[in-house]
């Protein structure tokens, strides 16, 4: 593409960004098609000659929005409501456009340097202990490499021999299914995840995990680590840190810490005491792409044993042999060797917003989820079903549990919203979750309204 025609484009991309971002509230938060409408409007293969730019972002504008679930509106309290910035959305241009690949230092020093710099100014904000840091596409992905690390600490011959079958991965109930997954990825195998049950708080309970150590452990069984969540998925409950933490110490297991939603507890003053305890974790991971304003994909996973992942992950082919002395590659601390430029992101946000900036609105998020909370506990109506220490709700109406799902499509073919739901403790409730930098406290006393008539 010459350079005038990609900057004519640029500016039309750019303008149609900025149009976008001033008004997500303007479309519907889930698009109205069924599966397999997209797929029906576009050629089963590719053209053979090039196309105009022109028709191809017509056809995005077209086609393409209008099929998308819009991540960005106000109105989307599914999962949990994560939007990008215009500070990120920024920094993912210019991550395309020089497209480095971080593989090792060489490879790209600024893509190796920033992101040893970015993991530690965020390490400073969560006020965790010096360790080392590095950036994966998911949470799933760092949990993953969480446990690798636990396994190799335990057994370094595992590299050359293989897993051992008897390693015991240990969770609450409410914990997010990347934990098994990992457990399932690395042949520990779903058998060996013991899930801890939780309290009336969906926290999990120290003495049933204690007792479950004791039990396997008088069974032939290796308790390997333990994973405790700050910000469950289901209901955001926050695990007794502290108590784990004595529980892991006391049988040298490696405590995992899935903080992938919560971790920015520790940027509001209110909730920063749900992050006590993490800095005796072994690993933790957290999200920005899912609580600080960072486009997807961007999860940080820390560590304070790099030497256990690394010895479990080294491999140096000659080809990338760099004689760069004691630089850090990255590719031997992960799975993947390719290692895109998602530190910029974090650098352009983290300095855009400062510490002080993403605080306020964090705290503000914190604020009207509590302010709302409360409403929906006044009204004799609804009930919720869980407490609120961050900013996701989760409520019910009166009624079954198919009315509740009744009231859930209804409001999810408004268009002006999109909520998700659980079954916890066999009781179907609604999640709430707030959290898009979009949200205003208007938004939310509309939405209150729609629902209390639907
Ligand atoms: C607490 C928690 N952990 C892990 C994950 C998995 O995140 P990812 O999509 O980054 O793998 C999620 C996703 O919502 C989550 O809520």
């Amino acid at each position: 593409m010459p350079s005038e025609e990609f900057r004519r484009f640029g500016h039309e991309v750019v303008d149609w960004i900025a149009d976008y971002l001033a008004d997500p509230a303007s479309r519907r938060v889930l698009p109205e098609c069924a599966p397999g409408d997209l797929r029906r409007q576009l050629p089963a293969a590719a053209q053979e000659h090039g196309e105009e730019m022109q028709r191809i972002l017509a056809d995005f504008r077209d086609t393409i929005v209008p099929a998308c679930t819009m991540w960005n509106h106000p109105g989307f309290h599914a999962y949990f409501s994560v939007s990008s910035s215009g500070p990120g959305i920024l920094a993912e241009s210019l991550i395309a456009a020089l497209n480095t690949n971080g593989m090792v230092w060489k490879s790209s020093p600024a893509t190796t340097e920033l992101e040893q710099v970015v993991v530690d100014w965020l390490r400073q904000w969560l006020g965790l202990p010096q360790c080392f840091g590095l950036i994966f596409d998911t949470a799933s992905q760092s949990t993953l490499h969480a446990l690798l690390g636990a396994r190799c600490k335990a057994d370094p011959e595992s590299r050359e021999r293989g897993a051992t079958a008897n390693f015991v991965v240990y969770t609450s109930a409410q914990a997010h299914s990347s934990v098994e997954k990992a457990a399932m990825a690395l042949g520990f195998g779903q058998r060996n995840v013991r899930k801890i049950a939780v309290d009336e708080s969906f926290r999990m309970r120290p003495e049933l995990l204690r007792a479950a150590i004791g039990e396997d452990r008088a069974n032939g069984w290796k308790p390997l680590c333990v994973v405790a969540t700050v910000g469950t998925t289901g209901t955001s409950s926050v695990d007794p840190v502290p108590q784990i933490a004595d529980i892991c110490e006391e049988h040298a297991l490696w405590l995992h810490i899935d903080a992938a939603y919560g971790g920015f507890s520790a940027l509001v003053p209110e909730c920063a005491h749900l992050m006590n305890g993490c800095g005796r974790a072994d690993s933790l991971v957290t999200n920005p792409h899912k609580w600080l304003f960072t486009p997807q994909d961007c999860s940080v996973l820390y560590t304070k044993h790099p030497e256990a992942l690394r010895n479990a992950l080294s491999l140096v082919p000659e080809y990338l042999r760099t004689g760069a002395g004691d630089a850090v590659n990255f590719m031997d601390y992960s799975i993947a060797l390719g290692r895109r430029f998602r530190a910029l992101k974090l650098w352009f946000i983290m300095r855009y917003f400062g510490r002080e900036g993403v605080a306020r609105i964090l705290s503000e998020q914190v604020r009207m989820t509590q302010a709302l909370a409360r409403k929906i506990e006044a009204d004799q109506r609804f009930e919720l079903c869980a407490p609120v220490p961050l900013t996701l709700i989760c409520f019910r109406r009166n009624g079954s549990d198919e009315d509740n799902q009744a009231l859930l499509d209804r409001l999810n073919a408004s268009g002006t919203a999109f909520f998700s739901h659980n079954i916890v403790n066999g009781r179907f409730m609604i999640r709430w979750a707030i959290g898009n930098i979009h949200t205003t406290e208007h938004h939310l006393s509309r939405l209150w309204e729609m629902i209390q008539h639907a």
